[in-house]
């Protein structure tokens, strides 16, 4: 089986989850090519059997690189299997998961012309030291720095919400 894992990504962390389900493919016989969508769009997607197609959430959007290559080949990924796993930090408020999922992959799927066989929604890495200000005031004014507080966390602090069983097991299960 030929396998595309093509991943937007800002900050890094959604490259070692495209990463993981790649190795979970690997491990079950498939060949997988795994695309930073920053470097280059492929559009050549006639030698794969599956895509898998990921990205992070920013103010409830994918990457614009992510965005631009479901776009692009939306009339060849029709026609394949596909699934799609997004990375966010809505997960970690259970009163937004299911309004998550609906946006940043049923959405996503259906403003595509897609029918997934799989969609994923996963935690990120969340740390507000990598971000510059402008970032960090945004954060601010969408009520996303507040909630995090609200809910005890210290900002100040890195945070890592990827459950790498469950990412893995969504791989697995895909194979
Ligand atoms: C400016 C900014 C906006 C974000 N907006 C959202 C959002 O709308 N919804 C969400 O669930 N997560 C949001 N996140 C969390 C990111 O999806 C999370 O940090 C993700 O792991 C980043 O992926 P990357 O490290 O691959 O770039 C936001 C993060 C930042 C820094």
């Amino acid at each position: 089986m030929n396998v595309l894992v093509a991943f937007g990504t800002k900050y890094g962390s959604t490259a070692k989850v495209a990463d993981a389900v790649a190795s979970e493919l690997i491990a079950r016989g498939a060949s997988v090519e795994v695309v930073d969508l920053r470097e280059r769009i492929p559009t050549d997607l006639d030698r794969y059997d599956l895509l898998i197609v990921g990205s992070p959430v920013f103010i409830g959007k994918w990457t614009k690189p992510a965005q631009e290559f479901l776009r692009k080949n939306a009339d060849a990924l029709a026609k394949k299997k596909v699934a799609l796993f997004a990375c966010c930090s809505d997960i970690l408020f259970e009163d937004k998961v299911e309004a998550a999922r609906k946006m940043y992959l049923e959405d996503v799927a259906g403003s595509n012309g897609l029918e997934p066989v799989a969609m994923g929604l996963f935690g990120g890495e969340v740390d507000f030291a990598k971000y510059g200000m402008f970032t960090r005031f945004l954060l601010s004014r969408v009520g996303a720095k507040e909630e995090m507080e609200k809910k005890g966390m210290d900002i100040s602090r890195p945070y890592d919400f990827r459950d790498w069983e469950r990412i893995r097991k969504w791989a697995r299960d895909l194979a």
